[in-house]
C-alpha cells in the first residue's frame, strides 16, 4: 500500500507535498518522491528509504514548483531503490501510483515494441509510458489518461502531472483510495483526507471507476464510461485517521471497499510480482517432515482455516484437521512435536486462539500465525508469522482481514507445496497468476452493490435464510450465515450443498431465502443439481454465479447475482465480497448498528 498526493497550489509545492506524504508514512516508506513544475518543466527528487531522506535529498536540490505530487511507496514490484522510487517519469509526464497493475507485463511488452525503454522494474513506470504513447498520437492529457485507464487492469489510484501544463493534474480510481482536496484557488489530490487535512477539510472522493481532471478553479469528475458525474465535497471530521469514514456511512462499509488495495497488498507481501513467484517464507519445521497440519481459529479466521485446508490439502499434499479453538484447547488432543499448527487471527489477542496456542508450544510443536496485528500475543508467541496487511479493521463484523486471511492460507498453501516438491514451478506460476488477479476481480465485485442492495431488501423480511456451497464455496456459506446473523441478527445456517438431501432439504419452503455460491469451480455441475433440488421444492433461491450460471441452472431464480468470471482456485476471496455486502445492507435495510453490533466485541479476549 503506498501513499500519494497532488497539489495544485499557488506557493512552494514541494514542502506541502512533504508534509502530506509524513501523514501517508502509515502506507509504506521503503522510499519517497516529489515532482514539481518549474516554468513549464518537470523537474523530480526522489530518495530510498524514509521520507527524512528526501527531506535531505530536497535541502540540496529544492524545487520551487507550485503545482506537484509526491508519493511514498511501500514496494511491490522492484526493489525498494531509488531508481524504483516514484514519480516515475517519461519526457512528457510524472506519475505516481498506489495499487498492482496486474496486466503490466503484456503492456511493457507492447511499449517496448514502440520503441519505449524502461528504467525501472516497476509497473508505475507503465502508467507513465501508456499515457506517453497516446499523447504522442496527438491526444489531450485528459483523453490520454482515458484511454490508458481503459488499458490497466488491476488494483490502482494514479496522480499524473504534465510537462508544460502548470494548472492541470488528473487523478484516476480503480480499487485503491483517491480524494480530492478543495481550497482558497488551490486544489489537492491524495490517497486520504488525512494526507489533506493540513490544506482543506473539504474533500470529495472519487469512487470506484472514477476519474478527475482538477486544475485550481476546481474538480470535474467523470465515472469509468467518461460520463461527466457529480462527487459531492464534504467537510471531514475533525481528529486522527480512525475518526475517519471517508465517505462511507460505517466503518465496515468502508473496510469492505479497502479490500482491493489491502488484498493486493497483502498478495504482493507473499509473491514476487515481478517474477510471478513466492517469495520465500521461513518454516519452523522443515515442510517435507510434515505428516499432517493443523489449523486453530475463532469464528470467521475459523472458516479462513477451512477454506485453508482446501488449498493446503490440494497443493501440499498434506491432511489438515481444523478446528475451532474454544473447542481445541480443552479436548487435550495429542500433538505431534514434528507437526505444525497454523493459528488465524485477526486481533491477534482471541483468548481461546492464544490458550491453544500456549497448548501447542507446551507440547513442543512448532506454530504459524496469520494475524492482521504484528505486535499481538499471538504474533509474539507463534514460531513465525504469516502477515495480513489489512491495515486496522474498526467494523466488529470481519471483512478485509478475512480476504486477507485467504490470502495468507493461499500463499502458505503454495509455499508448503513447492518446499515439499509436490507443487511444479509452472503450477506455482500459474496459481501465483490467479492470485495476483484477485485485487482486480475483486474491484470488479465491489461494482455490483447497488444489485446486493436489492436482494438485502428481500432478506431483511426473512426469519431464516439458507446458504449452500460444495467445495471451497462451502466454508464461505459458513461465512455467509455468520456474517448475516451477527449483522441482522436473522438466523441463518451455511451448509454444504451436498448435504441438503440428509436432513434439511426439509426446511425449503416459500418462506426462507436459499443463497447458492456457486463458482464455475469443478463441482460446479453438483450445485446446480442441488439447487434444482431446492427448486423442485419450490424454494426460493438467490444465485451468485458467473454470467452463464443463471442460464445453466436452468431453475426460477429470485434473484442472480453475476459474477466476474474468474479461474475457481482462489474464488473464496472474491465471492466473500457479495457475501459480506449482503449481510452489511441487510442489517442498515434493518436499522441494525452495522459497526458495533449487539453482543458482539472486536476482539474476544476473554473464554
Ligand atoms: C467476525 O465477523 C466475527 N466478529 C468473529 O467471529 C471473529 O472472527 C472472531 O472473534 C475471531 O477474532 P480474531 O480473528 O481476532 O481471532
Amino acid at each position: 500500500m503506498c501513499g500519494i498526493v497532488g497539489i495544485l497550489g499557488n506557493g512552494a509545492a514541494a514542502p506541502r507535498l512533504v508534509e502530506a506524504l509524513k501523514r501517508l508514512e502509515y502506507r509504506g516508506y521503503d522510499s519517497a518522491g516529489v515532482a514539481t513544475l518549474e516554468r513549464g518543466e518537470l523537474k523530480r527528487v526522489r530518495a530510498e528509504g524514509k521520507l527524512r531522506n528526501l527531506e535531505t535529498r530536497l535541502a540540496d536540490h529544492p524545487l520551487h514548483g507550485a503545482i506537484g505530487i509526491g508519493h511514498t511507496r511501500w514496494a511491490t514490484h522492484g526493489r525498494p531503490t531509488e531508481n524504483n522510487a516514484h514519480p516515475h517519469a517519461s519526457d512528457r509526464l510524472a506519475v505516481v501510483h498506489n495499487g498492482i497493475i496486474e496486466n503490466f507485463r503484456t503492456l511493457r511488452e507492447e511499449l517496448a515494441a514502440k520503441g519505449y525503454r524502461f528504467a525501472t522494474e516497476t509497473d508505475s513506470e507503465i502508467a507513465a509510458f501508456l499515457v506517453t504513447d497516446e499523447l504522442a498520437a496527438g491526444k489531450s492529457p485528459a483523453d490520454a489518461v482515458y484511454a490508458s485507464l481503459r488499458r490497466m487492469r488491476g488494483a490502482f489510484a494514479l496522480v499524473y502531472l504534465f510537462e508544460g501544463e502548470d494548472n492541470l493534474l488528473i487523478g484516476a480510481r480503480q480499487g485503491a483510495p483517491l480524494a480530492v482536496g478543495q481550497g482558497d484557488g488551490e486544489m489537492f489530490l491524495g490517497s486520504d483526507a488525512l494526507a489533506l487535512a493540513p490544506f482543506t477539510d473539504r474533500v470529495a472522493y472519487l469512487e470506484e471507476g472514477d476519474w478527475a481532471i482538477v486544475t485550481r478553479e476546481g474538480a470535474e469528475f467523470r465515472d469509468a464510461d467518461n460520463n461527466v458525474v457529480q462527487r459531492r465535497f464534504v467537510k471531514t471530521p475533525a481528529g486522527g485517521l480512525l475518526a475517519e469514514k471517508g465517505n462511507y456511512r460505517h466503518f465496515m462499509a468502508k473496510e469492505i471497499h479497502e479490500q482491493p488495495e489491502v488484498i493486493g497488498h497483502t498478495v504482493a507481501h507473499y509473491v514476487d510480482m515481478g517474477a510471478q513467484r513466492l517469495k520465500p517464507f521461513d518454516w519452523p519445521v522443515d515442510p517435507k517432515s510434515l505428516n499432517r497440519v493443523s489449523i486453530v481459529a475463532c469464528g470467521t479466521a475459523h472458516v479462513a482455516g477451512l477454506v485453508g485446508k482446501y488449498w493446503i490439502e490440494r497443493f501440499a499434499r498434506l491432511p489438515v484437521e481444523v478446528d475451532v479453538a474454544s473447542e481445541y484447547r480443552y479436548r487435550e488432543p495429542p500433538v505431534d512435536k514434528d507437526g505444525l499448527t497454523i493459528f488465524v487471527s485477526q486481533s491477534g489477542e482471541t483468548a481461546d486462539t492464544l490458550a491453544s496456542l500456549r497448548y501447542v508450544k507446551d507440547n513442543g510443536a512448532r506454530s504459524v500465525a496469520v494475524v492482521n496485528v504484528a505486535t499481538s500475543s499471538i504474533a509474539r508467541l507463534a514460531d513465525a508469522v504469516a502477515p495480513t496487511l489489512a491495515g486496522p479493521e474498526i467494523g466488529v463484523a470481519s471483512t478485509k482481514a478475512f480476504t486477507c486471511q485467504l490470502v495468507a492460507m493461499a500463499a502458505l498453501a503454495l509455499g508448503l507445496g513447492r518446499a515439499r516438491g509436490v507443487l511444479s514451478e509452472a503450477d506455482e506460476t500459474r496459481l501465483v497468476g490467479e492470485l495476483a488477479a484477485t485485487p482486480g476481480l475483486v474491484a470488479e465485485t465491489l461494482k455490483l452493490e447497488p444489485a446486493v442492495e436489492k436482494i438485502a431488501q428481500k432478506l431483511s423480511t426473512a426469519r431464516d435464510v439458507l446458504y449452500l456451497g460444495r467445495g471451497t464455496a462451502y466454508p464461505l456459506a459458513l461465512e455467509g450465515a455468520l456474517k448475516l446473523k451477527e449483522l441482522s441478527y436473522i438466523h441463518a445456517e451455511g451448509y454444504a450443498a451436498g448435504e441438503l438431501k440428509h436432513g434439511p432439504i426439509a426446511l425449503i419452503d416459500a418462506a426462507m431465502p436459499v443463497i447458492v455460491l456457486g463458482p464455475r469451480d469443478p463441482v460446479f455441475e453438483k450445485t446446480i443439481s442441488n439447487m434444482q433440488e431446492v427448486s423442485a421444492r419450490g424454494g426460493r433461491i438467490f444465485l451468485i454465479g458467473d454470467a452463464h450460471a443463471a442460464e445453466e441452472a436452468a431453475v426460477t431464480l429470485e434473484s442472480f447475482l453475476p459474477m466476474p468470471d474468474m479461474a475457481s482456485t482462489f474464488a473464496p476471496i472474491v465471492y466473500a465480497i457479495p457475501v459480506q455486502m449482503l449481510a452489511y445492507h441487510t442489517a442498515v435495510i434493518m436499522g441494525k448498528d452495522a459497526d458495533q453490533p449487539r453482543n458482539l466485541a472486536k476482539s474476544v479476549t476473554v473464554e
